[in-house]
């Protein structure tokens, strides 16, 4: 016997399916819901190709009422049948069940799935089965096409993806927020004369960790293949129990030679707008639905955000504009101090409504390797801030020059001898560069207008949580 073809749920939804119409077709997914009367059973069914079900309609006559009763929210089918018009709203077509295989059944009185309208909360604590609803699988393929279009973007502008370390001995952001990577016997230890643990003892012969940003090894890149990006999973140990911190994130650092502050700026722009307009373009019907359910200015916001300027301005300005904000703050303003959530979300979504992108931070709250202004006290430093999520965006030129970079490592205590490897980009052929790193969940944190940053990775780590 000739094998039915299988059609992924999407194609059905395209126009060219009306020549398929009057043909045996044969579908698989998991059952969303089935309802019906005593003649006929409706089942919507879902493969995760698209955030649309296809109805299955199931004449009570054809099949046992045993295989009926098998057939119930979360239960996984194969379904032979006739492809028709739909006489419903909302679908063109529906199939018409001959043979109904059930691969696997989902007991209705232990599938934690059964009824809509579970909170996000709840869901995060059945991670493993989340991805099965509408709201997770439309969010999981908006972080696909974002992850596609990063790569097509430096693609297309002749960036290299480069694979930094994530096992590292150096800490580039200096936070001391580290995993420790080890094999030592924790119970036992080696220790050296001083009765300190001899790391010289341990799998790489010296103290190291997961890394917290992939740049001081994509900066090795850029001073050779011109133009880089990463993009992978970083890791910080920062005990932030905030909807917009995980402990392990993915980044993307693109890392430019000859690039100075403003065309780090103008590409960190570019780049952002560039990903929203693809997700408008790509990811519409996800978008339709997460609007719906969650947020109903979000394609108006994205919209916002591709079609209008991001404001530029200084540290010291945005300082003075908070000073005299009638707004009062949790944490007092002045010049000197790092801003906080709330700074940042009181310029861009009351005093600019725009994406903001501030310059020149004091150098003191900012990491070492950041180019120094003339002035002494500020470095060519940018963070973008979003609506809603504050920054999204941590970037910077980069201090070529070796004594004024040496100088600032002294100052904040990191060895030059660890550093040397680094350091040899300065020491030979050193050149202006610059570069940035966004974080993808925070992008997607804007993208789906989800509001908690462990709804947008499909197994989020924060402290406590190392589940799955
Ligand atoms: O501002 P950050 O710390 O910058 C760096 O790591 C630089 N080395 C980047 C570079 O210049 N190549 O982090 C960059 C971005 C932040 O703007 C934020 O979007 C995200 O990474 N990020 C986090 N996202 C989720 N959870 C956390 N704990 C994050 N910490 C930073
Ligand atoms: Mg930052």
């Amino acid at each position: 016997m000739e094998k039915i073809r299988r059609i992924e749920i999407i194609d059905l939804f395209k126009d060219s399916i009306k020549e398929t119409i009057g043909q045996e077709i044969c579908v698989k997914g998991w059952v969303r819901t089935k309802r019906g009367n005593k003649s006929v059973a409706f089942i919507a069914l879902n493969d995760g190709s698209t955030i649309k079900n296809i109805q299955v309609v199931a004449d009570v006559e054809k099949f046992t009422e045993d295989q009926l009763k098998r057939i119930t929210t979360g239960a996984c089918l194969k379904v032979e049948g006739l492809l028709v018009e739909s006489m419903g709203k909302g679908q063109s077509v529906e199939i018409q069940a001959n043979t109904i295989e059930i691969y696997g059944e989902a007991d209705v009185e232990k599938y934690p799935l059964q009824k809509k309208g579970h909170t996000l909360e709840f869901l995060r604590e059945i991670a493993h089965l989340r991805p099965r609803t509408n709201t997770f699988s439309a969010v999981f393929r908006v972080r696909h096409a974002m992850a596609y279009a990063i790569h097509k973007y430096f693609n297309d502008r002749g960036f290299f993806y480069w694979h930094s370390p994530l096992i590292t001995a150096s800490d580039c952001e200096g936070a001391g927020e580290m995993f420790q990577v080890t094999t030592l016997d924790m119970e036992n230890p080696p220790r050296n004369e001083e009765g300190k643990i001899d790391y010289t003892q341990d799998f790489y012969g010296k103290h190291t960790s997961l890394t917290v940003s992939g740049q001081l090894e994509g900066e090795l890149g850029a001073m050779s293949l011109g133009k880089i990006y990463t993009f992978g999973p970083t890791f910080r140990a920062e005990n932030s129990n905030t909807p917009r911190h995980l402990s392990e994130f993915w980044m993307i650092e693109p890392e430019m030679a000859f690039f100075e502050i403003e065309d780090n700026m103008d590409l960190a722009e570019d780049f952002i707008k560039y990903l929203v307009q693809y997700a408008l373009d790509n990811c519409q019907d996800d978008l339709e639905f997460l609007q719906s359910m969650y947020d109903k200015e979000l394609i108006e916001r994205l919209r916002f955000v591709v079609d209008n300027n991001f404001v530029r301005l200084t540290y010291t300005e945005a300082i003075d504009i908070l000073s005299q904000a009638k707004q009062k703050f949790e944490f007092p303003i002045h010049w000197g101090v790092d801003l906080q959530s709330e700074h940042e979300r009181y310029l861009v979504e009351k005093h600019f409504k725009s994406p903001v992108i501030l310059t020149d931070y004091p150098k003191e709250i900012k990491a070492f390797y950041m180019k120094q202004n003339e002035d002494g006290k500020t470095v060519r430093g940018m963070d973008v801030l979003f609506p809603l999520i504050g920054e999204i965006i941590g970037g910077s030129q980069r201090e070529e020059n070796m004594d004024k970079l040496l100088e600032r490592m002294a100052e904040v205590g990191i060895e030059a001898k660890d550093m040397d490897w680094y350091l040899d980009t300065r020491r030979f052929g050193s050149a202006p560069h610059s570069g940035f790193g966004l974080g993808f969940e925070r992008l997607l944190l804007f993208v789906t207008g989800m509001s908690n940053i462990r709804d947008v990775i499909p197994f989020p780590r924060y402290p406590k949580n190392a589940n799955y």
